[in-house]
Formats: structure tokens, C-alpha cells, sequence
């Protein structure tokens, strides 16, 4: 298959055009115009700008791009998230709309933060969003690809969980701590954490683009979401490190502000009910299992 991937690289975006092409596919990135990146075709999300000829003949197009939610939420940053996933979502697929033959499938990312903040409810696809700033991006961006579904394209929109990866994300940042033992729950760690391995993320892309019959939002999370303080317990438990000195949402909140509320302190327990009901299979489905493999072995995508 001919297939284009936008956020080629970022963290699920390398891992997955590796994977595609050691498959044998012919894997082009869509790169934003002015940035390195090597060999590529070219837009410019910012000015929702794309030439849509240039997108001629793809089989399928997974699209990955959008500004990094880490760090402190200035207004201009949160335009930034907004923007480039809303924006950029809807250029792309009205160009993608505008083809005499369009793609057969488009798979976007979205997240689990759809659903904000919701304690120990179980989430499934059907559920219905949460309030604050990520649910509403989510709502948002997920909509934007709708010029894609009118063309009759195929849309999976993968709401993904917490990607588990040494390689980027938001392990590194944790692992920092852990590794001084100076680790621990975030606020009270019962906030349920949704989590996926990098492996079994860019496994759930594949299967997405070859199942022709997944559409709609799937939540891209393993099958046990945990508190936060089991992780944290867990984490300690692979590095061999205490993992008692819990971090204080208020000083999460001083610090980090409204991006600590919505990321780290908001309870999303997200089921991942299509894709078990579609028979994926998934490779690391156990939180302990999962991180050793992450941190002790070498990643295998
Ligand atoms: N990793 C996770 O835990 C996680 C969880 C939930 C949802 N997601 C979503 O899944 C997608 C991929 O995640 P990731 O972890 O691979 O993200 P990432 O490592 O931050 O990479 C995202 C890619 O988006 C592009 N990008 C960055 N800023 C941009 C901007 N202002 N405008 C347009 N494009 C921009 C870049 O690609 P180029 O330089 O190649 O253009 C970048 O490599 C993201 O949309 C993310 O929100 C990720």
C-alpha cells in the first residue's frame, strides 16, 4: 500500500513508519513546510494551507500532527494545541475530500482526554465527552474529520491513552524521580490512568488501516486502566525503588497549572470495546508485563 503519515516525527509516527515499511509498504511523510525532516511532500498546517495534488493515489493516510500538550498551558500555547489538530485536521481532509479518488481509509489520532475527567466510570467509545479544555479540542478535532467521511473515506479516529515508550511521551518525565526513588502518586492516585504500549499503539494503527470494517472513534488503551497510585507502585516495582513520596496535586497545580489538572490529576478509565469486540489481540495487556517490557527490552517496533 502507497500510505502518507503526518507527525512522521513524532513519537507514534517514527515507531509506526518503521513498522510499515520493514512491512514492505510505501510509507510518504507529510511534513510541514520550513522544518527539517528530510525527503517528503510538503503542507503548511499553520495557514491551513495544502497542495492537493500532490496527494494523488494514496490507499491510505494516518494522520498523527499536533502541537505537544506537555508543558505549561500559556494562552498561546493552548491555541497552538487547538489549531493544530482542529485546523490542520479539517485542511487535510478537505483536500484529501477533494480527490477524484480519494484514500480508502484516513486513521487520526485523538485521546482518551474526549472523556475529561470522570473517576471511576467505565468509558467506552459510546460514552459521552467530559468537560475542560482536552475534551473539548477532542470533540473538536474529531469532528474536523468530517469533509473526510462526506468523500466516503473510511475515518477511524484512535483515541489513544498514555503512550508507554522510552523513547518520548510521558514516561521519560517519570522515570527521572522514579530512578532517585524519590517517586510516587500523583494528588490522591486515585485518578485512573488509561495506558497503551508504543508496540501494541502502532499495532492498533496497522490493524485500523487493514480492518475495513472499524470506523468511528476507537479507544487506542489496554484493557486494564489502573489508579495512578498502582502505577506509580508498579513502576517502583520494575525499577526495584520505593515509590512512597507522593507529589501533592497542589503543587502538580503551582507548577503546572491547568495542564496538571487535566493530565495528571483527571481520572480517565477508558475500555477499549471496539477494538476487543473487532479481535485485536492486544501484546501487553498487564501493567507489569507492559513496563518491563518497555524499560528492560528492546522495543520491537
Ligand atoms: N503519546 C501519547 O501518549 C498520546 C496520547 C494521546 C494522544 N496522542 C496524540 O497522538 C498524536 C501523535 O502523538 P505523538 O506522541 O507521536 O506526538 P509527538 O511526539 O508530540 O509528535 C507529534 C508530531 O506532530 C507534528 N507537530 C508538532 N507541532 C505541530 C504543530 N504546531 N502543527 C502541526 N504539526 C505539529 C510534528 O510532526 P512533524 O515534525 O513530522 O511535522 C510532531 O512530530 C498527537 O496528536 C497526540 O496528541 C498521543
Amino acid at each position: 500500500m502507497r500510505i502518507l503519515v503526518t507527525g512522521s516525527n513524532g513519537l507514534l509516527g517514527r515507531a509506526v513508519s518503521r513498522l510499515l515499511s520493514t512491512s514492505g509498504h510505501n510509507v510518504v511523510p507529510l511534513l510541514r513546510q520550513g522544518r527539517p525532516g528530510g525527503r517528503g511532500l510538503r503542507w503548511d498546517p499553520d495557514r491551513g494551507q495544502i497542495e492537493s495534488t500532490q496527494l494523488h493515489n494514496f490507499d491510505a493516510v494516518i494522520h498523527l500532527a499536533g502541537e505537544n500538550i506537555a508543558g505549561r498551558w500559556s494562552e498561546e500555547k493552548k491555541r497552538r494545541i487547538r489549531d493544530s489538530r482542529v485546523k490542520a485536521t479539517r485542511t487535510l481532509c478537505q483536500a484529501l475530500a477533494r480527490r477524484p479518488t480519494p484514500p480508502r481509509v484516513l486513521v487520526a489520532a485523538s485521546g482518551v482526554n474526549y472523556y475529561g475527567d470522570r473517576g471511576e466510570e467505565l468509558l467506552t467509545e459510546d460514552s459521552p465527552p467530559g468537560e475542560g479544555f482536552l475534551p473539548e479540542v477532542c470533540v473538536q478535532w474529531e469532528a474536523a474529520t468530517q469533509p473526510a467521511v462526506e468523500a466516503g473515506i473510511r475515518v477511524v479516529n484512535l483515541r489513544f491513552g498514555m503512550v508507554l515508550s522510552t523513547e518520548g511521551g510521558a514516561l521519560p518525565k517519570m522515570l527521572r524521580p522514579f530512578r532517585f526513588g524519590l517517586g510516587g502518586p500523583f494528588g490522591s492516585g486515585r485518578q485512573f490512568m488509561s495506558w497503551i504500549t508504543l508496540d501494541d499503539a502502532v499495532s492498533i494503527i496497522r490493524f485500523a488501516v487493514e480492518d475495513e470494517a472499524l470506523q468511528g472513534p476507537v479507544n487506542a488503551v489496554s484493557p486494564n486502566p489502573v489508579p495512578n497510585r498502582e502505577f506509580a507502585r508498579t513502576l517502583g516495582a520494575v525499577l526495584h525503588r520505593p515509590a512512597l513520596l507522593p507529589f501533592p496535586g497542589f503543587a502538580a497545580r503551582a507548577v503546572l497549572g491547568e495542564m496538571a489538572e487535566e493530565l495528571l490529576l483527571s481520572s480517565i478509565r477508558a475500555a477499549p470495546r471496539r477494538l476487543e469486540d473487532a479481535g485485536y489481540e492486544f501484546k501487553w495487556p498487564d501493567l507489569r508485563n507492559a513496563l518491563e517490557a518497555v524499560l528492560t527490552r528492546e522495543e520491537n517496533v
